[in-house]
């Protein structure tokens, strides 16, 4: 047997799914039940109902999805696959803000610890960032974190000051002008798609700026054919499969989550013979960081 078919055999006699984030290891994507974006694998985490969620991605992803299904049990086989920035915003930092800032409506994107979404209103993902923003009282302030590089850009097309928060994506925030440039001058019929998490310099230079699972979705429904693809290198493999026959043209240097590419197949062999190692997190943690994502969900539903 093959490891994915051995997998595919465990999976089934344990009850449990296979969630994937699109930026995952191709091999792993292909054994996945469903691969998505942030906000994708948030939804199906809450409806899912499985015994057993093995989820591939990094640590706050696989929170939150305990956070949805606090039933379940969520293996995460590789526990130091973290997302730099998530933890670029402490609950503790976050707690002194809202002491000194009273007033503020603090914006998690949910690309942060479980402990801080416990701290914050309202939590966003890059699908519907502005949207959510957009439903925040006008009168009151914003304090958006852990991403200054998204909150940035949500400002910036709502026309409304946001106060951010010093963070960004290692990945994407090294994304410069000049290789968008290099890319467009190589490719002058190719629109250019941008992940969000980019420098508003970058956006500024996007047709569009979106999610991993908008920029899947546009890709295959789009008339044009080629595309500069400004995100992370995992998207690669889920568009040669959904957009087949589409021209998509990588940025040079090509953006690189090693975060992301943790988890082998191997280690959800492991994670599903061994129903470890097991997200855990203490009550009140589950219970007071459901409230944001839950206003989030309404908002977005
Ligand atoms: P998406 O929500 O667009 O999948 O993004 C998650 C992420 O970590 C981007 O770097
Ligand atoms: Fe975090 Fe950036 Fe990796 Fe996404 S690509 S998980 S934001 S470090």
């Amino acid at each position: 047997m093959t490891l994915s078919e051995e997998i595919l055999t465990l999976k089934k006699e344990c009850g449990a799914v296979i969630l994937a984030h699109n930026y995952c290891s191709d091999e792993v994507q292909d054994v996945a039940d469903f691969v998505g974006d942030s906000l994708q694998l948030s939804i199906k985490a809450r409806d899912v109902a499985a015994p057993v969620i093995v989820f591939c991605g990094v640590r706050f992803m696989a929170e939150t999805a305990k956070i949805l299904s606090p039933g379940s049990t969520v293996l995460h086989p590789v526990p130091d696959a973290g997302c730099p920035m998530a933890e670029m915003a402490t609950a503790e930092a976050v707690r002194e803000f809202r002491a000194a800032h009273p007033d503020h409506i603090l914006v998690a994107y949910v690309n942060s610890t479980a402990e801080t979404k416990a701290e914050v209103d309202i939590c966003v993902t890059s699908a519907n960032a502005e949207r959510i923003v957009a439903s925040l009282p006008a009168d009151r302030p914003v304090l958006f974190l852990p991403d200054r590089n998204l909150g940035a850009n949500v400002a910036k097309n709502l026309g409304r000051a946001i106060d951010l928060w010093p963070g960004y994506c290692p990945i994407h925030d090294r994304i410069t002008v000049e290789s968008v440039q290099a890319a467009k001058a190589a490719h002058p019929n190719a629109l250019f798609l941008c992940h969000p998490e980019c420098r508003p310099e970058v956006v500024a230079l996007a047709d569009h700026a979106l999610s991993t699972g908008g920029m899947l979705r546009f890709i295959a429904d789009a008339p044009e054919t080629e595309f500069i693809i400004g995100t992370e290198s995992g998207i690669l493999h889920r568009l040669s499969l959904d957009a087949a026959g589409k021209k998509l043209y990588p940025l040079a240097p090509l953006p690189v989550c090693h975060d992301m590419k943790k988890i082998s197949l191997e280690d959800v062999l492991q994670a599903l013979r061994t129903r470890t190692p097991v997200i855990e997190l203490p009550a009140d943690v589950i219970e007071k960081a459901r409230r944001p994502i839950e206003r989030m969900l309404a908002v977005h539903d």
